[in-house]
């Protein structure tokens, strides 16, 4: 009993110390300075991992590093990720295979293509 109710409590602990601690060490991010890493904290990289895993990388590959015809998404700024994801979800045709990658735009929430561009900006 004592075990399962501290356990998730640890891990959250864990997880706002986390926070802070890198909140702290990146002034870029707290003068509203956008730079390749900079915004990459303004999503839930662990959600977007899931996600990424499920419905990404049977194309873009484990790591993002795309393959053939399939873009590779690493080494990309959030802002990037985020506006390509929301135009393909707006219907825009962007690329030759436009038709291959829109349809997994539209299954997304805002918040998904948040988590999503986090994680992958993240990716190292
Ligand atoms: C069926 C294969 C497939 C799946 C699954 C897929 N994509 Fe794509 N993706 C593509 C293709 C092909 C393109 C290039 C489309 C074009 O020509 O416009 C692309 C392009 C992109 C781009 C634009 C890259 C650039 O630099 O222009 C982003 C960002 C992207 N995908 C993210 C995602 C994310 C996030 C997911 C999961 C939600 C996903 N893709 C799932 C095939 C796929």
């Amino acid at each position: 009993m004592q075990a399962s109710l501290s356990l998730p409590s640890m891990a959250i602990v864990a997880m706002a110390l986390f926070a802070a601690a890198s909140y702290s060490g990146n002034p870029a991010q707290a003068e509203g300075v956008t730079d390749a890493k900079a915004d990459a904290r303004s999503g839930d990289a662990g959600l977007g991992e899931v996600l990424y895993r499920k419905t990404c990388r049977a194309c873009h590959g484990p790591t993002a590093k795309g393959m053939a015809s399939y873009p590779k998404l690493r080494d990309q700024t959030v802002s990037y990720l985020v506006d390509k994801l929301e135009r393909y979800r707006a219907g825009e045709k962007l690329g030759p295979n436009t038709a291959l990658m829109a349809p997994r735009a539209k299954e997304l929430s805002d918040e998904d293509i948040l988590n999503i561009s986090t994680f992958i900006a993240l990716l190292e």
